[in-house]
């Protein structure tokens, strides 16, 4: 018998999302300091164990569908295969899927999707090797088409591309979204959020779904939205009557939040109920401590029951989480 993880404002969770490392082999602007995150000490990270513990629980007990591994970066994890595996044992029908900058996937790529991934998303701001090691301080763009050839190759598709929308990404808007229809995989532009480490967001600066809307209207014809689940953060244009789509995540200017079905795992065990709550509830040390399923249902449910109304960043008073994107998984 599941009861489902409610909040206060009648929505139910049921999209997992599992940062399982602070580790990353870039340092993306708008989320990584320069240095790299503090490192989280390997005895307070979760245990592939304990993770496939974790979604067991989640899909079981709690009703989730859709479980999704982010870091920083998945694959910064030698355990990762495991991790899917057993999360995938226990999955019910639910989909396994992850967010990766795609460096190095195509060289572990079978190995995932035999223990049981089913989907990834790419993260990919821009196809001009300059701008890409300027933004994410590596010059690894090689390594990233590798790894969506490798993944395309498995046959995991549909393959979605995220773009993070700033400066740089708006000029090679056009040749980026030419690049994913002749490759065919699914382009999603984002608002950036002031979740970067360095603290350098500020509203006026981020470009936003107009403006971008704005200069891909000056080379592709658009075609009205359409809209299929009120939950996807993603609101898809089709291109040039059909060659493509294209897709706008506008969490800021155009908020999903009061149709937001996520909750969310950090690398060290805690329930976070928004991206931007700072409030976690920690079910790694209940684990630790001898608890059961139950016990641990029942946390989790109380966690997410106290989930705020949105983000909150229209408010004057706004305040920034304390962890920044890459400490909690996107
Ligand atoms: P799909 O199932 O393929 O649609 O994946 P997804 O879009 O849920 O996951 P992905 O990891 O690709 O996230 C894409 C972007 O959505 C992230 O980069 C975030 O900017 C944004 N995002 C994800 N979760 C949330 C959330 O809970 N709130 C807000 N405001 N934005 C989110
Ligand atoms: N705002 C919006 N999206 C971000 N991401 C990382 N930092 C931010 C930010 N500040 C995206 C990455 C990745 C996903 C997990 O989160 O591009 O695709
Ligand atoms: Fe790494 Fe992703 Fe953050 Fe870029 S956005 S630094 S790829 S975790």
């Amino acid at each position: 018998d599941v009861t489902g993880l409610v909040d206060q404002f009648g929505r139910e969770a049921r999209d997992l999302r599992v940062s399982i490392t602070e580790k990353c082999s870039l340092r993306c602007t708008y989320c990584m300091p320069e240095e790299g995150l503090p490192a989280i000490a390997r005895n307070d990270l979760l245990t592939a164990v304990e993770i496939g513990r974790l979604v067991g629980i989640a899909v079981r007990d709690l009703g989730v569908r859709d479980v999704r591994f982010t870091g920083g970066e998945p694959l910064m994890r030698n355990d990762l295969v495991e991790i899917i595996a057993r999360s995938a044992e226990v999955a019910d029908g639910a989909s396994i899927s992850m967010t990766t900058n795609g460096i190095g996937l195509d060289k572990r790529v079978d190995a995932l999707v035999a223990a049981g991934l089913n989907r990834v998303n790419i993260s990919l701001d821009t196809v001009d090797r300059d701008h890409y090691a300027r933004l994410t301080r590596r010059d690894r763009l090689p390594a990233v088409f590798a790894g969506i050839k490798g993944a395309q190759a498995a046959g995991l598709t549909p393959l979605k591309i995220n773009a993070v929308l700033m400066r740089d990404t708006l000029a090679g808007a056009v040749d980026l979204l030419e690049w994913s229809i002749a490759n065919g995989v699914r382009l999603r532009f984002i608002e950036q959020m002031p979740l970067d480490a360095d603290e350098a967001w500020a509203r006026d600066n981020m470009i936003d779904a107009a403006e971008l809307l704005a200069v891909l209207g000056e080379r592709f014809f658009l075609s009205q939205p359409h809209r299929e689940d009120p939950s996807a953060p993603a609101e898809e244009w089709i291109v040039d009557g059909g060659a493509g789509t294209v897709g706008i995540i506008a969490s800021v200017t155009r908020s999903f939040c009061s149709a937001c079905d996520r909750t969310r795992l950090t690398a060290e065990g805690t329930v976070r109920s928004c991206l931007f709550g700072d409030d976690e509830t920690d079910l790694r040390g209940l684990m630790r401590g001898g608890a059961d399923d139950h016990t641990i249902a029942d946390w989790w449910r109380a966690a997410m029951w106290g989930k705020q109304a949105g983000h909150g960043m229209e408010r004057a008073d706004f305040v920034r989480p304390t962890r920044s994107m890459g400490a909690i998984g996107g």
